[in-house]
């Protein structure tokens, strides 16, 4: 039994990352952190062999400095923040995915690839309007994995969960690859992926969930 706790665990992520440990066979949900629940990830530290992370910008990086020195291996799915330090830090694996979601995966790599042929290209990603951060932690990524300089949208609105197009523009004609995540168990087959494999990975921190398929 893998022994995995959640920090964020009372947020729209956490809670759902909760159940879908709960549901899974070779798992047991051994702690739950969030401020929002009086507990702290240093509190649980010691009954988890890997956390997971859906938190804020501001602190992911502190909890997986924190799990990382405590010989406990992250998965973080919190976008808007910058896992480089993680770098010269050993002792346990980080592995982070701006999105868990396998049609997302495949978006950005088609879009990746569209990008090479056509001339130019624009991101519309479009979100709930409780999301902290932007542009989206899958739009920069997006951008990043495509050729030439492309501008990204961002859409904020209620009703929305996560959503995201590609347009691609060139002589008579546009392509357009579009995702969408209508529910957030949508990125638990993921998430729980990442859970199995954080502690056989090669290096760290490894970044996408395209590494694991
Ligand atoms: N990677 C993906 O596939 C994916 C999918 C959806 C959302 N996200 C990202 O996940 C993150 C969380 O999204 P959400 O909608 O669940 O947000 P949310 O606001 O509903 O939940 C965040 C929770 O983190 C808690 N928190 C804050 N500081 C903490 C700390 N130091 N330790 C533990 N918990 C702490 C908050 O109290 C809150 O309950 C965002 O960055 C979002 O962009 C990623």
């Amino acid at each position: 039994m893998i022994r995995v706790g959640v920090a964020g665990a009372a947020g729209r992520m956490g809670a759902t990352v909760c159940e879908a440990v709960e549901g899974a066979d070779d798992m047991e949900l051994t702690g739950r952190a969030d401020p929002a629940l009086g507990v702290e990830l240093t509190e649980i530290l010691a009954d988890c062999d890997v956390v997971v992370d859906f938190t804020t910008p501001e602190t992911a990086l502190e909890n997986a400095l924190a799990c990382v020195r405590a010989g406990v291996h992250a998965v973080v799915g919190t976008t808007g923040w910058d896992p480089a330090p993680l770098r010269s830090e050993t002792g346990a694996n980080v592995f982070v995915a701006p999105n868990f979601a396998i049609g997302a995966v495949l978006m950005m790599r088609f879009a990746a690839e569209a990008s090479k042929y056509m001339a130019k290209a624009e991101i519309i990603e479009l979100h709930h309007d409780r999301k902290v951060d932007a542009p989206s932690g899958t739009a920069a990524r997006t951008a990043e994995l495509m050729d030439g300089e492309i501008p990204i949208h961002s859409v904020r609105l209620p009703g929305l969960v996560a959503h995201q197009e590609v347009i691609l523009g060139d002589v008579g004609q546009t392509l357009t690859i579009r995702h969408d995540s209508t529910d957030r168990t949508s990125f638990m087959p993921g998430v729980l992926l990442a859970i199995r494999r954080v502690g056989e990975l090669p290096e760290s921190p490894v970044i996408g969930l395209e590494h694991l398929l």
